[in-house]
């Protein structure tokens, strides 16, 4: 190879490697701007439950106020609640899906598993119907257990959101807690699929 083939292949290899830098650092940096076409942005009030997230009272008096567990009488009645981002204050409340029902049951009734997911006799489930979708759940006070009245389904709380009654085809999905400062706190996502089977 003579001097003047040998500085063009030299300058070509430089501008090759000029050339990969560059789509590096586009790649690098248009991560986190470029989303792929079609993939929405989802809406930070429709994400589901994030670890570290306090649960707030879904509706009446209290209405987004966060639960302490003092607030929760053993044995029952249950709550409903969503879910609050602790740094925004923002209520994850744009999904149906992200309501919970909280019950606080004596800990030493629970079973392993939802002892696992549950701060000091405090259990957390998803508050749809796995039946059709119901949302209006309610508390059995008499079998202790978990009720959709829509077509008479029951789950037991302590049992990992077993069926017990009724057409619902699978259990509740739980929703693992934790107490920071006494306050319901989210200790991860949900454990299985939320949401009925035509909702
Ligand atoms: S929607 Fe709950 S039992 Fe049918």
């Amino acid at each position: 190879m003579d001097n003047v083939s040998g500085r063009c292949a030299c300058f070509a290899r430089t501008l090759e490697r000029r050339a990969a830098l560059k789509v590096c650092l586009g790649i690098a940096l248009g991560l986190h701007f470029v989303r792929p076409a079609g993939v929405a942005a989802v809406d930070p009030k429709d994400e589901r439950p994030q670890d570290g997230d306090r649960l707030v009272f879904a509706d009446g008096e209290r209405a987004g106020q966060v639960i302490a567990s003092a607030d929760l009488p053993v044995g029952g009645p249950r709550v409903m609640a969503f879910p609050m981002a602790p740094a925004t204050r923002l209520v994850r409340d744009g999904s149906r899906l992200n309501k919970v029902l909280v019950v606080h049951l004596d800990p030493g009734t629970l079973g392993e598993e939802t002892q696992a997911r549950a701060a000091d006799g405090i259990v957390a489930y998803s508050a749809i119907c796995t039946h059709q979708g119901c949302e209006a759940m309610a508390w059995d006070d008499a079998t202790k257990t978990v009720w959709c009245p829509c077509h008479d389904s029951k789950y037991n709380p302590r049992d990992n959101g077993r069926v017990v009654a009724g057409p619902a085809p699978r259990r509740l999905a739980t929703l693992p807690l934790k107490l920071v400062d006494g306050v319901l706190t989210v200790a991860g996502g949900f454990s299985g699929p939320v949401g009925g089977q035509t909702h």
